[in-house]
Order: structure tokens, then C-alpha cells, then sequence
């Protein structure tokens, strides 16, 4: 294989330009050509494709966003458009793809492999930690830790006047990310999909931190919570309690998606960055690279698309006995 394409797709994570960076540079040591393709899917419809070389990703190892750009595309979702995509590779001579993305990128690219026989590898890049296949995705460690920085500051004014804060973090269906800065941020309950706590639960464990003088406390919600997003649950909670209690709400939303990578993520998206490009070289296709207890591994896009990964028993037990 002599030239290859890289994209980022779906929601961008912070770490997207350090895997970027490690895939141009390994294929700068392999001999192998790289582009970039410019808006995911979108881009390799219309043809935006530039050429990459290593002084191209100088200076980005540290940058949040990604420097490719990235979209949701309706239009590869059709016939046409994956038509489009693929002559627009072919008239580049591109013989390879590697994805950075979600699911949806996933989807998108074992499509197209079955219908042109392109091959592709992804890099997991989503901040919602949602991926079966790895331990953690590219992005995961940057979201908790801008999400928990939020966390404490809000903790500083609920107790300042004595308040109850419900703070909604992003995470899709998935409750990762809630679980983990719930645990860091010395939350008094989380509520994620993955562990269906009903309303009055949180009512108990609010009331019985009043008893013992607790004065204010945080609840974190995933926003793909069952009980709905933080306002509805908000008002639920409010109603239900026996004492008058001053409630607040947070959304952090999309800041949780920017900022610079930490090391963890660096080192993380360099790794499968890496190995999603040597995995390619290899002959490898259809698959997403991962790093499973330390260990780099490929697990079949079609396992990573419809398997789920569950929030592990021991962290939510844990919240449970931490939190009183
Ligand atoms: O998948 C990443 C993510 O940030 C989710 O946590 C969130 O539900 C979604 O993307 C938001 O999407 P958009 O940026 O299109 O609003």
C-alpha cells in the first residue's frame, strides 16, 4: 500500500490532532503517501483531499479540535454520495482509509469497504468513552478532567450558599463520563442510563446527607439519563423533597468537547494512531484499533457498532458507598 487517506468524523474530541500527527508521521517512516481528507465523509465527497507530510502536523500534538475539520455527512449515507467518495479516491490512487470517530464512522467506512473494497481502520475518537473494542477513547480523559475542573468550581459556590446543584454532562447514551467525574468530584449521586436510579433514590440520599448537616450537595446527570436531562430531573427531585431546598442546574455542554488533550490522551491517540496505520500496512480492514489492559488489539468494526460497553458494577457500587 503506497497511498493512504486519513479523516476525522463525528463529534471532535480533544487528542483528534495527536493521532493525526502519529498516523503522518508513521507513514512518513514507512514510506507511505497520506492525505488528509477535510470534513470527514463530507470531504471525500466534494474532494477536498490535501496532501500531508510531517512538517504539516508540526505543532498540533497539544491542539484541541481537530486541524482536518469534521461533519456528520447525510449524504454518504447514500448510494450516490459513497459513489462520489469513491471516485474521488480512486482518481487519487488512494488505497487506504483510517477514520478517527465513533460509531457512525465505523458504520460508514465498512459500508464502503463492502461495496468498493477500500479498506479502512479506525481510531477511536469520541469523548463519550461509548466504544466496545478499547478501555478508553481518544478524548475520554480530556472531557472528565474539563468537566470535573467545573465540577469543583461549582462545588465551591453550592456550598458557599448551601445549594443543591444538578450538573448535566454530555456522554450520548452512555454514562462514562458522568460516573467518573461523579466519583472524582465527590458527587452525592449520579444518574446514568446504565444504572436506572430511580428519582426517589436521590431523594433518600439527598435527605439523609441533610440530617447529618450536610448543607449542599452535587448530583451529576448523564444527559442520556432515563429520567431525562438535568432540568427535568430537577424539578422531579424539588417536588418530591420534604424540606424547601434551593436547586440549581448546569449544563456544561460543548466545552467538554475543546481544549488541549491531556497526556493521557496524547499518548493514547499517538498509540492508536499509530497502530490503526501499521494495522493497515499489514493488511488489516474493517477493523478499530484499541488498547485493551495496556494492550494495543483490533477488534472488527461490526463488534465495535453492536456491542456494548457497560459502565463497570464497581464504579457505580462505589459512588453508592462514597457518597454518604
Ligand atoms: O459524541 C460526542 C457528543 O459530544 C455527545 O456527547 C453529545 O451527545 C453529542 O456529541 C453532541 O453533538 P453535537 O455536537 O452535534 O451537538
Amino acid at each position: 500500500m503506497k497511498k493512504i487517506a486519513v479523516y476525522t468524523s463525528g463529534g471532535d474530541a480533544p487528542g483528534m490532532n495527536s493521532c493525526i500527527r502519529a498516523i503522518v508521521r508513521g507513514a512518513a517512516h514507512h514510506g507511505v503517501e497520506v492525505y488528509g481528507i477535510v470534513r470527514g465523509y463530507n470531504g471525500m465527497i466534494n474532494g477536498d483531499i490535501i496532501p500531508l507530510n510531517s512538517q504539516s502536523v508540526s505543532n498540533i500534538i497539544q491542539r484541541g479540535g481537530t486541524i482536518l475539520k469534521s461533519a456528520r455527512s447525510k449524504e454518504f449515507m447514500t448510494a450516490e454520495g459513497r459513489k462520489k467518495a469513491y471516485e474521488q479516491l480512486k482518481a487519487r490512487g488512494i488505497e487506504g482509509l483510517i477514520g478517527i470517530g465513533g460509531n457512525g464512522t465505523f458504520t460508514g467506512a465498512e459500508i464502503f469497504y463492502n461495496e468498493f473494497k477500500i479498506p479502512a481502520v479506525g481510531a477511536p475518537g469520541t469523548i463519550d468513552n461509548d466504544l466496545y473494542g478499547t478501555d478508553y477513547t481518544i478524548g475520554f480523559d480530556t472531557a472528565v478532567n474539563t468537566a470535573l475542573d467545573a465540577i469543583d468550581k461549582i462545588r465551591d459556590t453550592a456550598d458557599s450558599h448551601d445549594r443543591v446543584f444538578f450538573i448535566e454532562v454530555m456522554g450520548r447514551d452512555s454514562g462514562y463520563i458522568a460516573i467518573q467525574c461523579g466519583i472524582a468530584g465527590g458527587a452525592e449521586a449520579v444518574m446514568i442510563p446504565e444504572n436506572l436510579t430511580p428519582v426517589s433514590e436521590i431523594v433518600n440520599t439527598l435527605e439523609k446527607g441533610f440530617a447529618k448537616a450536610k448543607s449542599s450537595s452535587i448530583v451529576v446527570v448523564a444527559e442520556g439519563d432515563e429520567e431525562g436531562n438535568a432540568q427535568k430531573v430537577a424539578q422531579k427531585i424539588k417536588g418530591m423533597m420534604k424540606a424547601e431546598v434551593d436547586i440549581r442546574v448546569t449544563t456544561l455542554g460543548h466545552i467538554q468537547r475543546g481544549g488541549m488533550p491531556t497526556a493521557y490522551d496524547r499518548i493514547l491517540a499517538s498509540r492508536l494512531g499509530l497502530g490503526a496505520l501499521e494495522g493497515l500496512l499489514r493488511g488489516e480492514k474493517n477493523v478499530m484499533a484499541g488498547v485493551i489492559n495496556n494492550q494495543l488489539v483490533y477488534t472488527p468494526f461490526h463488534d465495535t457498532i453492536t456491542k456494548k460497553k457497560p459502565v463497570s458494577e464497581d464504579l457505580i457500587r462505589m459512588v453508592e458507598i462514597l457518597s454518604t
